[in-house]
């Protein structure tokens, strides 16, 4: 039996306009982010290469999304990536972190300019600090779509994050994209912790109710 209401179509009369007083878990990623000392390990021709980043993330709080009954507050989020050596990007996504306070569905959607999109869900209390959200390729619903070529040479065959909120104010990430190279499994592992630069501004529907 699935947990859905007969009726699709009514939205919740009880919608909140301060999307940053009902963020339950994401509260804490709210505002700008930024770390010299992300480590990442990627696929090359000969063999797994590992490399320090510099990264800055911005989660900026959307307005109330409703599908029908469904009721989602929300951040929009920009991660930029460069190296020490490099000023150019070594790696961009965009997308959206969700939370369902109706279900404790927690939700990643992402889009990465190598032409891939994968959105991960997770469930989680308000007050957790750890998040754990998972895609996997071929699912309908949490999977990952990427080009034929990366499905031909880089496979991506699962995603996970699991996000720790530090008692410091800071948050660390782990993140495993399980890729396919050759055949082989090559597990791309992304590790950093982030410090806040700057507080986050209320969502649009708030600013205007003051
Ligand atoms: C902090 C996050 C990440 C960083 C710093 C990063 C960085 C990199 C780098 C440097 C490469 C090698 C690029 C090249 O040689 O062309 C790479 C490859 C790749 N990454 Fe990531 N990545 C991150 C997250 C992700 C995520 C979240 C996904 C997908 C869900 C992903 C999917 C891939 C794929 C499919 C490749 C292989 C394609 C290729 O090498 O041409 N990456 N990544």
């Amino acid at each position: 039996m699935n947990p859905f209401p007969e009726d699709i179509f009514t939205e919740s009369a009880d919608v909140d306009p301060d999307t940053l007083a009902n963020l339950g878990p994401l509260t804490r990623l709210a505002g700008s982010w930024r770390s010299a000392n992300g480590a990442d390990v990627n696929p090359k021709a000969d063999g797994p290469e590992h490399r320090q980043y510099i990264e800055t993330i911005r989660f900026e709080p959307i307005d109330p999304q409703a599908n029908g009954p469904q009721l989602f507050y929300g951040l929009r989020y920009h991660v930029h990536i460069n190296t020490p050596e490099e000023e150019i990007t070594f790696h961009d996504q965009v997308g959206y972190w969700l939370w369902e306070p109706a279900t404790g569905l927690v939700l990643q959607t992402l889009a990465i300019p190598r032409a891939q999109v994968a959105m991960a869900a997770g469930h989680a209390k308000p007050d957790d600090t750890k998040l754990v959200l998972t895609a996997k390729r071929g699912e309908t619903e949490y999977g990952i779509c990427s080009t034929a070529f990366l499905e031909h040479a880089f496979r991506t065959d699962s995603y996970q994050i699991e996000v720790t909120f530090n008692p410091d104010g800071s948050w660390s990430y782990v993140l495993d994209t399980m890729l396919m190279v050759h055949g082989k499994p090559f597990q791309h592992r992304d590790v950093n912790t982030l410090v806040k630069v700057a507080e986050p501004k209320p969502n649009p529907l708030m600013l205007l109710n003051k």
